[in-house]
């Protein structure tokens, strides 16, 4: 669902200017969301590597510039690259986050100037010739906000969030499940409109009847797990998921201990979602699980959506009949490699990012994404 649908080739081309300027009113309000985020940083703290799982937060700003430079001016525009030299340092591939620490990437002021100067080419691009068919442009917005979700996800690291977040409040409603009779539906994007290929073709699907909790699972309901031997009870936990927590020493969770008791968990892994499901007598859904029942009639009673990403049992693959697109990278190198799909969205995504049918992924042993989980069972 995007406020702005992809142009019918029927379409006149004096509506382009208007379709352009919608859109860069939509970028350049991404733009200040993003600089807000780290307005009150310092430089040390923006080149700073936090955690070696993240990139330094000034590397986020200088690939989010070179990402738009790359669709908007180059591909669409057909521009040569603004820093042709900065290309292999900002492309993801290339320059994986392990060692963003100690390449010469941008400093704070050269990446915000390289920021505002591709803006000015994607301007100038945009309203010369339209943004074709829209899916690219969207794409580059949309690329934008997810980066700001993973800055939030450094600066969690670094207790660098600014003051009110995490934006987590106690759950108002009752637990209980939402009964689902076995039945099929339509699984993914319509062909309209925006969506990221992973969420393509849209696929008949047949689920067997189950159940998904009405809401998440709470602090107060894991600190109980916790307290039940949660972290020793080896009949809860996978194998591999076992060994991840004996090789790390985890015992128990530190930020669930924090949270409001009644706010659903967040920076929980796979592995221990996987084994409080076990140790409640319950699964993770599957993703068809999950998207049939948030796009169900009754979808509306499924309290929360949206505050934390939500594990599924499924494993990151392609539908049947996937298509990379616009390039591989995006989605396509990470099927089948052991990642996990997270669904639903969390109070750091842009809600244009979070759709029922947003596909996220993360590997089983990560916490720090803004992951939570929701039970399900068979019915
Ligand atoms: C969809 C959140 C897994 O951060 O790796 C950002 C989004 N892709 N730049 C990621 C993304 C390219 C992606 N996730
Ligand atoms: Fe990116």
């Amino acid at each position: 669902m995007t406020p702005y649908g992809g142009l019918g080739p029927d379409v006149n081309v004096t509506s382009l200017p208007p379709q352009s300027e919608q859109v860069l009113g939509a970028m350049d309000a991404a733009r200040e969301a993003t600089l807000s985020l780290v307005a009150e940083l310092d430089a040390e703290q923006l080149e700073r590597v936090h955690s070696p799982l993240m990139s330094p937060l000034v590397w986020d700003l200088g690939h989010i510039a070179a990402y738009e430079d790359l669709w908007i001016a180059h591909r669409h525009g057909g521009r040569p690259l603004l820093r042709e030299d900065l290309a292999g340092l900002y492309d993801a591939f290339e320059t994986p986050r392990a060692v963003r620490g100690e390449i010469e990437a941008l400093e704070t002021g050269p990446a915000l100037a390289y920021l505002e100067e591709v803006r000015e080419r994607t301007r100038e691009v945009l309203r010369g010739r339209g943004t074709g068919d829209g899916l690219v442009v969207e794409m580059v917005l949309r690329h934008e906000m997810q980066h700001c979700e993973t800055m939030r996800q450094t600066m969690a690291i670094a207790g660098l969030l600014p003051a009110g977040e995490p934006a987590l409040a106690p759950l108002r409603g009752e637990d209980g499940w939402l009964e689902v009779p076995a039945g099929s539906f339509e699984m993914g994007a319509s062909g309209e409109g925006f969506a990221y290929d992973n969420e393509r073709p849209r696929h008949h699907v047949h689920v067997a009847a189950f159940r998904i909790a009405h809401r998440p699972v709470t602090n107060a309901t894991w600190m109980h797990f916790c307290e039940g031997g949660g972290y020793e009870r080896r009949e809860w936990w996978s194998r591999e998921g076992w060994s991840w927590k004996q090789e790390y020493d985890i015992t128990h969770h530190l930020s669930i201990a924090e949270g409001h008791p009644e706010a659903p968990v967040c920076h929980v892994s796979w592995f221990e979602a996987d084994a409080f499901a076990r140790a409640h007598d319950a699964r993770l859904p599957t993703e068809a699980e999950w998207e049939k029942a948030a796009t169900s009639e009754q979808g509306e009673r499924l309290e929360a959506v949206g505050s934390t990403w939500e594990w599924t049992a499924t494993e990151f693959a392609g539908y049947p009949g996937f298509r990379a697109y616009p390039y591989r990278e995006y989605s396509e190198v990470f099927f089948h490699e052991g990642y996990r799909v997270l669904r639903g969205g969390s109070w750091a995504t842009d809600p244009r990012v979070r759709t029922l049918t947003f596909r996220n992924w993360d590997l089983p042993q990560r916490r720090q994404i803004f992951s939570g989980l929701r039970l399900a069972r068979d019915a």
